[in-house]
């Protein structure tokens, strides 16, 4: 088969691949089927190229004396005659086509820029946690300070939100007389209460152990530990920055209540990162 042939059947089969891509996709999607469109449509574009450069381009490489700049008729006869029309008819029809191939390429790769769903919006940087919502236990009973012994950590949410990721608090007693904290943080946890979100700040993981003893609280995936009294700051392992603390209060009624949402959005740092990662 002449090159020239073999040039246009290869971008003929990208553009068939790249639109079968958009078509597969706008029908549902099929992993598999998109995978092997996508290599297809590649590979015909690819084929195509190099065929066209080896076969349709010179390679040999000719100089020669220079000449005077002026060409005679003769010459210019001969140029005439040498130029056929229909290759660059065929030319253009190839370069038509590499660009058809290029471009339904480069619209089936925008595609799944579909899929990327929705903005997050605000929902990243705020939680289910506001101004006078009681703290619960995972069975949704309002907890008092009285409810908990020191020393003891329990999973609370805002009244309503059980089950709430972004929510979920690690709530421990403490004495009161050991937090090493500025005043107004202090004054968050009423009776020694004091609450930090679970949410790891490394990767996010559950922060589920809590050494009474040292007053520690550890991330089982990478081992951060974070330090309760003294604001939950790191004292080990990868993460960079403390456990953002749930301001809490008491209400008329004596039940722990938020007095608004954490300190810091929860889980890991991401609206501050200036590049890298941890
Ligand atoms: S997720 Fe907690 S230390 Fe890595």
């Amino acid at each position: 088969m002449k090159p020239e042939r073999v040039v246009a059947v290869a971008f003929a089969v990208s553009i068939m691949a790249s639109m079968g891509l958009v078509g597969v996709y706008v029908s549902g999607g099929q992993a598999q089927a998109e995978g092997a469109l996508l290599g297809t449509a590649l590979g015909g574009l690819g084929v195509g190229l190099a065929v066209w450069s080896v076969g349709l381009l010179p390679s040999r490489t000719r100089s020669e004396e220079r000449e005077p700049l002026s060409s005679d008729d003769a010459l210019v006869d001969r140029a005439e005659d040498d130029l056929h029309p229909s290759d660059i008819t065929r030319r253009k029809a190839l370069v038509r086509l590499m660009a058809g191939a290029g471009g339904t390429l480069a619209g089936a790769l925008a595609i799944p820029a579909l899929s990327l769903g929705p903005r997050p919006g605000q929902d990243l940087f705020t939680t289910p946690w506001t101004a006078g919502a009681r703290l619960v236990d995972p069975e949704g009973a309002p907890l008092r300070p009285g409810d908990l012994v020191l020393d003891s950590v329990t999973t609370v949410y805002p009244e309503g939100h059980v089950g709430s990721p972004d929510a979920q608090t690690l709530l421990i007693k403490v004495d009161v007389q050991d937090l090493e904290m500025p005043e107004d943080r202090i004054a968050w946890a009423p009776d020694g209460c004091i609450g930090y979100s679970k949410i790891c700040t490394h990767a996010g993981c559950p922060v589920g152990l809590y050494r009474a003893k040292a007053h520690e609280l550890l991330c089982p995936c990478h081992q951060s530990t974070f330090d309760v009294l003294r604001g939950c700051s790191v004292t080990f392992g990868p993460a960079d920055r403390p456990l953002p603390q749930l301001p809490i209060s008491v209400d008329e009624e004596g039940f722990l209540i938020a007095l608004g949402d954490f300190t810091e959005p929860v889980g890991p740092g991401f609206w501050n990162m200036t590049g890298g990662g941890g």
